[in-house]
């Protein structure tokens, strides 16, 4: 059998997904972003969500699952494949992909090697430079004495320590800057009681979440009962918002693209071993 000479990188780049149009402005953003920093590297896509896949599938947008997606990638001859999670924190979606990533190596025919790059939250600098991007990015819009509500998703994976986590680095930088989660903890009522104890009257509430989509509309900005937009009008509370997902943010995006750099580096060095 003839020996594979050639190699072919590629960028698969992996979400949780967004049915909402306007949200995957954010996707768009990070996509280019990553397409000038690797001009010769291709990037394809893929959704985490069966949910969100699904139901784009409805409306003719086909999106391929991370397995799917590699299988594909395969096919065209990709050998070497750095695939990076947009996720926010490793949690269960970030770890399923580490599993399937391990899965579809060295398939006959198929891709030799494959690195993952972190999500946003990884280590220590992460934490130091979101807290430090956002902080400098809220003072553009809201003034000191107003707080800033970063509402996070949360998870049942031991992973939801890095919202707790989060609120240590805002609190190095500013008190008013204030961690929650709609489905972990801290929760919402964690997030009232700072605010009370601080004095504050006026609340940005910004989501910590890829892209602004169904949970940054319903959960934080709806007009429901449990949305937080309500739960803190209701306790007395001036709620602003700021509906912009981080994949807007040229500061967030700059640590996804540095967890990129590092398995692509990565995939280089692997490489050479054969
Ligand atoms: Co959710």
């Amino acid at each position: 059998m003839a020996p594979q000479s050639t190699t072919q990188h590629g960028i698969l780049l992996v979400a949780f997904g967004t049915t909402i149009p306007e949200a995957q402005a954010a996707y768009h953003h990070i996509e280019k972003r990553i397409q000038e920093t690797y001009p010769q590297i291709p990037v394809r896509w893929a959704y985490t969500a069966a949910m969100v896949r699904r139901k784009l599938a409805k409306q003719g947008i086909i999106v391929s699952s991370p397995a799917t997606a590699l299988s594909l990638m395969a096919d065209e001859g990709f050998t070497h494949v750095a695939v990076q999670s947009l996720h926010v924190i490793p949690g269960l979606e970030y770890h399923d992909l580490l599993r399937i990533a391990h899965a579809m190596r060295w398939l006959p025919k198929g891709i030799r090697q494959i690195c993952v790059g972190d999500p946003l939250l990884s280590t220590h600098t992460d934490m130091e430079r979101t807290a430090e991007g956002l902080h400098q990015w809220s003072l553009t819009f809201r003034s000191p004495h107003e707080a800033l509500v970063m509402m996070g998703h949360g998870t049942p994976h031991p992973a939801n320590v890095y919202y707790p986590g989060m609120q240590y680095y805002f609190d190095q930088r500013d008190a008013n800057m204030v961690m929650g989660t709609i489905e972990g903890y801290p929760t919402i009522d964690n997030v009232m009681t700072r605010l009370k104890a601080n004095g504050i009257q006026t609340v940005w509430l910004m989501p910590l979440l890829t892209v602004a989509g169904d949970h940054a509309i319903k959960d934080m900005a709806g007009e429901t009962d449990q949305s937080w937009k309500t739960i803190l009008e209701r306790e007395g509370f001036e709620v602003k918002l700021m509906p912009t997902g981080l994949g807007m943010m040229d500061a967030m995006v700059d640590i996804w693209i540095d967890h990129l750099k590092v398995a692509i580096n990565k995939l280089r060095t692997d490489a050479e071993l054969r």
